[in-house]
């Protein structure tokens, strides 16, 4: 079963940041996710659309240009790092799932990853609740592994995942079920669930049969249990 960091480690260090992202590779997590969203036409990696939650800046991230979102402190004096930064920290490293958070950030992903060789797409793992986001991707380039974000009801989700030929499928852990992973290991689907922080949680989806989970203290440890 997959270890994947949530946000990094965001039980260890703050989320989204490069330090998050170190984190989670000291602590031998397999994969981590990111959340990203559009600014200035740059993915950079960040949960909110807001600033107030995980950074000294206030307010709308869209009021803030490129530049002035630099110089704030995501925490510990980090920086909101971009979509790059974390794809250079994680190549060949450990694997890299992408939730794509905003308008845009689909068709714009597509373009940062217009040069990555077939071989760094592997560890590459492109998700999101936004089925629109979703789309864009999967109409502009076929190469990237989708991940379907599901939502409460499991038929949209395995069908949605069949029409953009997903590689995963991702449950919350107050939804998922033994349905749920027979379901889509059925359709071909991995299921990955989230966010899994305690022990107990963590055997009960071993023993459930998901191939991976996400949690915010991704010892590998853990996963081996
Ligand atoms: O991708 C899994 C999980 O991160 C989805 O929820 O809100 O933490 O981005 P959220
Ligand atoms: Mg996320």
């Amino acid at each position: 079963m997959l270890m994947i960091g949530h946000r990094g480690a965001m039980g260890c260090a703050p989320e989204n940041t490069l330090l998050s992202i170190h984190k989670a590779i000291e602590l031998g997590a397999d994969w981590v996710e990111v959340d990203v969203h559009l600014l200035d036409e740059k993915l950079i990696v960040i949960h909110d659309a807001t600033l107030d939650r995980t950074t000294n800046g206030q307010g709308k991230l869209a009021d803030y240009t490129f530049d002035e979102m630099r110089n704030l402190d995501a925490g510990l004096g980090e920086k909101i790092p971009t979509l790059q930064e974390v794809i250079n920290a994680t190549a060949g490293v450990v694997g890299l799932n992408i939730e794509l958070k905003g308008k845009g950030t689909g068709k714009a992903l597509v373009s940062l990853l217009e040069k990555t060789p077939d071989s760094q797409r592997e560890n590459m793992l492109v998700s999101s609740f936004l089925m629109d986001e979703l789309s864009a991707v999967f109409c502009l380039d076929k190469r990237v592994r989708i991940g379907v974000l599901a939502s409460d009801n499991i038929n949209d989700s395995i069908a949605w995942a069949g029409k953009l030929k997903a590689f995963s499928i991702h449950v919350s852990l107050q939804n998922v079920t033994l349905e749920w992973v027979e379901r889509a290991h059925h359709q071909g689907l991995k299921l990955y669930v989230y966010t899994v922080n305690e022990l107990a949680d963590i055997k009960r989806m071993k023993q459930m049969g998901v191939d991976g989970v996400f949690s915010n203290y991704p010892r590998q440890i853990y996963s081996s249990m």
